[in-house]
């Protein structure tokens, strides 16, 4: 089973410190914790209070499908932080992991952002401390920092120009070339990327619980059972996994790849949230999630993504809870190295 965010981690990282809420047990696990009138019409009342509000619902393509099919901007990271920042409504509710929240409170800080549940974490931005990365920094002082955008406010305001799966390519190439990089969190994405750019880099010892699941052999072996199929895969997969892909890409580079290639049946190697826009994108072709290592657990799946529901994105919308919030001096210093990307 994946793991959540523990405990230590949600005191020190996920607690607004200025919520007045937050310190009442209402918040206490994460969301509201309020009961849901019978016999509501979730949909309806979410669609509602969006109009109310003057909100808009922006949702990564991991969600639930049934959030999914409630955005008004859904995309991956890049496209919803580069939304994020255009952003006119008075409030921003996201359906995404905490991170992806914090990104659009940064590049849109007058803005109110809510999160439906604030565990929703990532196991990439939690095995990167900010003590433990600037001490990391700290021993090659002359190294351009470049953070993958799944990472804490902390960690961003610790870097030089932050990049997505979508242009990390772009990003890395932009660096003179004898300029020594650090890239962290995610080390396959870095593995990926020095393939790909032929930079050598210092990697973060980071992964994501979703992509690191996918089985090798279970991956060779329904290939051989569907000749036919391709096989798409996320950078943050493991080399291994990476090299029999017929197509490696971010998010809305995966989707755009099965639009429009020939083949009928993809084995997809990435969270199967994005199974949904696929097949709405492209009904007549024909997609399986890849198998994960473990039978016993939906890996394919990330459980910090799904813990934002219909049920808790209806409360946080009613109630305006729970909100981002982030001192204005990191928020300052964490918008530069998005500026940068965004700049590119
Ligand atoms: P992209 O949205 O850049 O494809 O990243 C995937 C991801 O893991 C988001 O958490
Ligand atoms: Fe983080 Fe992986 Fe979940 Fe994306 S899929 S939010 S990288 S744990």
């Amino acid at each position: 089973m994946q793991r959540l965010l523990s405990e230590r981690h949600w005191d020190h990282f996920y607690i607004p410190m200025d919520s007045k809420l937050a310190t009442t047990s209402l918040l206490k696990k994460g969301y509201l914790d309020l009961p849901i009138p019978e016999g509501i019409d979730l949909v309806g009342e979410i669609n509602r209070l969006k109009k109310e509000k003057n909100a808009v619902l922006m949702a990564h393509y991991y969600q639930d499908k049934s959030i999914q099919d409630l955005a008004d901007y859904l995309g991956d990271s890049l496209y919803l932080a580069k939304a994020a920042e255009r952003i006119e409504a008075d409030v921003i509710v996201f359906a995404g992991v905490h991170f992806m929240a914090e990104t659009a409170k940064i590049v849109n800080p007058s803005k109110k952002v809510l999160l439906p549940d604030l565990k929703a974490g990532c196991s990439l931005a939690d095995s990167c401390p900010p003590d433990a990365f600037a001490a990391f920094k700290a021993k090659h002082p002359k190294a351009i920092v470049v953070t993958y955008i799944n990472c804490s406010a902390a960690i961003k305001a610790l870097s030089d120009i932050v990049c997505t799966s979508s242009n990390a390519v772009a990003v890395i190439n932009s660096i003179p070339k004898d300029q020594e990089i650090i890239f962290a969190p995610d080390k396959n994405l870095g593995r990926y990327l020095i393939k790909e750019t032929g930079r050598d880099m210092i990697l973060w010892d980071g992964a994501c619980v979703v992509h690191e699941a996918f089985s090798f052999d279970k991956i060779v072996a329904l290939a051989k059972a569907h000749p036919k199929a391709k096989f798409i895969a996320h950078p943050e997969s493991e080399s291994q996994v990476l090299e029999i892909a017929h197509y490696i890409g971010s998010t809305s580079g995966l989707l755009s790849f099965v639009q429009n290639d020939t083949a009928d049946t993809y084995i997809v190697g990435t969270e199967a949230g994005i199974l949904h826009e696929m097949q709405k994108k492209v009904p007549h072709k024909t997609f399986i999630p890849a198998p994960v290592e473990d039978d016993t657990c939906a890996c394919s799946e990330c459980a910090f993504m799904k813990l934002n529901t219909l049920e808790k994105l209806y409360l946080c919308l009613e109630h305006e809870q729970p909100e981002i919030h982030l001192a204005p001096a990191l928020m300052e210093a964490a918008r530069k190295p998005i500026e940068r990307m965004l700049a590119l």
